[in-house]
């Protein structure tokens, strides 16, 4: 039987993580979040010290990343080689490194590999930047989140907050504007809006009306 991929893609802090969580638990399909593939395998380039001028070596560690997820006390969990490495994926210097390393043409091919394999046995909802327009164009069901970047950055500012007292949130916004910058205009698979996908925004709706609004598109189609 052909499994079935839900697709949400959209910016940084658009909702599009948690909302496909939620989503997912609704319908009781898999959750997969993208983003956290490029961040599980920038884990490793960092834990083996690989220099960023070393294309090839970066390559192989998304080529030989033995990346698992399963959920547990309604959470998304990512184990690399046994590993739970969950609690690191948004460590700042992972974050940095992350869109870097997502630029890179060969590193997409591995990924897509992957974002294959995980969705091979069970329904999916995978959310990151280009699911409906390159992984899965051919999806059913896309769809795009979006909201006020101001609004953004103050969902990700009391997110940081909680770990780091002192953080700013002008900065917060900074190295947003900057993120969707290099993820909308970088030369492979840039953040667009997928061909069919229904957009919301998002800005005054919360995650459960967000999961909702999707419900009824999913519904209606
Ligand atoms: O969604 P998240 O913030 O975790 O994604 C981290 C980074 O991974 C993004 O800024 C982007 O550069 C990259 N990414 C991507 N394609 C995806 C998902 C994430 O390029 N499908």
């Amino acid at each position: 039987m052909e499994t079935e991929v839900i697709t949400i893609d959209g910016p940084t802090s658009s909702g599009k993580n948690s909302v496909g969580f939620l989503l997912a638990q609704k319908l009781g399909y898999q959750y997969i979040d993208s983003g956290s593939i490029y961040r599980a395998g920038s884990i490793m380039v960092l834990r083996n010290n690989i220099p960023l001028t070393d294309k090839e070596k970066i390559v192989e560690v998304f080529k030989n990343l033995k990346l698992e997820t399963k959920t547990q006390d309604h959470e998304a969990r990512f184990m690399v080689d046994g590993d739970d490495i969950t609690d690191h994926l948004h460590d700042p210097e992972v974050t940095k490194l992350v869109p870097i390393i997502a630029a890179i043409g060969e590193v997409r091919e591995a990924t897509k590999v992957i974002q294959y394999r995980l969705v091979n046995s069970y329904n999916t909802v995978m959310t990151g930047r280009d699911i409906g327009s390159e992984i899965f164009p051919n999806a059913k069901h896309k769809f795009y989140l979006t909201a006020d970047i101001k609004i953004r950055a103050e969902r990700r500012f009391k997110q940081l907050v909680e770990k780091d007292p002192h953080i700013i949130y002008e900065m917060v916004l900074q190295d947003m504007e900057k993120r969707d910058q290099a993820d909308s205009t970088r030369a492979v698979s840039p953040l667009r809006v997928p061909e069919d996908a229904v957009i919301i925004d998002n800005s005054n709706l919360t995650q459960q009306e967000t999961v909702e609004e999707i419900l009824k598109h999913i519904k209606n189609a």
